[in-house]
């Protein structure tokens, strides 16, 4: 185990990781390749920040590998990308079992291809007793989208009689979020040097600290995430308070 491995495991280690991979297309486009190289090269970056953060012992790992966005680029990417993850599970689901990691999905599972459910839901099955690392990948998500389909189950509770509206607390909400047993985010880093959140875990990251990161994310390696764990154990999380009540407690 590195040094800096050694460091971080002696402090206070976050429950939960999100990440926004970008800058795959661009990556390709700048070595005068086709997109998709990238998203192939990605491949290897996941592997390695899947294995760091099972080393290092961290409970929650949340990729967002498609939005609901992303069904609106060309036809050829698209199908590239779910055959990439079709792939990809063939691939690492041995060496994941091996490794008690446990795979998950959030988004909405019904709108991908059939042949990737498929995959996916026998990964997520042999893995469900899995007890180190959570892997959740995010495909066809959207935060908006899980916010409204939380608001219509609240809604129909409503409706039903079995909650009044001023019983609806900001708790009542979470419990209707894709996987209310997760943690929220304790880190979102976003890779590919730009600054948006992309519709990505709008209520969970409330009080996430933010890791915006220059390298796109085939070049993005566990080195580099244990950078980003070094500096967010040096950083203070109020939560709304004052450093010195943050401090006494
Ligand atoms: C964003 O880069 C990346 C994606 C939309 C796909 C992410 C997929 C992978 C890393 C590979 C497969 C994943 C798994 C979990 C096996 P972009 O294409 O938006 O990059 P750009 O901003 O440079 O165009």
């Amino acid at each position: 185990m590195s040094n800096i491995q050694e460091t971080i495991r002696s402090g206070k280690l976050p429950q939960h990781i999100a990440i926004i991979m970008d800058g795959n297309g661009r990556w390709a486009q700048q070595q005068g390749h086709e997109r998709t190289f990238g998203h192939k090269n990605g491949v290897e970056a996941v592997r390695s920040i899947i294995e760091g953060a099972g080393e290092l012992g961290i409970k929650y790992l949340t990729l967002y590998a498609f939005s609901t966005e992303n069904w609106n680029r060309p036809k050829e990417e698209i199908e590239m990308l779910m055959g990439l993850l079709i792939q990809s599970i063939h691939n690492e689901l041995e060496k994941l079992i091996k490794n008690h990691v446990r795979l998950m999905m959030t988004g909405r599972l019904s709108d991908l291809p059939e042949s990737c459910q498929n995959a996916l839901q026998d990964a997520i099955d042999r893995t469900a007793f899995n007890d180190g690392l959570t892997v959740v990948l995010a495909l066809s998500y959207s935060g908006r989208t899980e916010l409204t389909d939380a608001v219509r189950a609240i809604a129909q509770k409503s409706a039903n009689g079995e909650i009044t509206p001023s019983e609806i607390t900001p708790e009542t909400i979470s419990n209707h979020l894709y996987h209310n047993e997760i943690p929220d985010p304790d880190i979102l880093i976003r890779t590919g040097g730009d600054y948006r959140i992309s519709n990505f875990l709008l209520w969970e990251i409330a009080y996430s600290e933010l890791f915006f990161s220059p390298i796109m994310w085939p070049d993005f390696r566990k080195e580099n995430l244990f950078d980003i764990i070094y500096d967010f154990q040096h950083r203070e999380r109020r939560f709304g308070k004052t450093g010195e009540q943050v401090r006494e407690q």
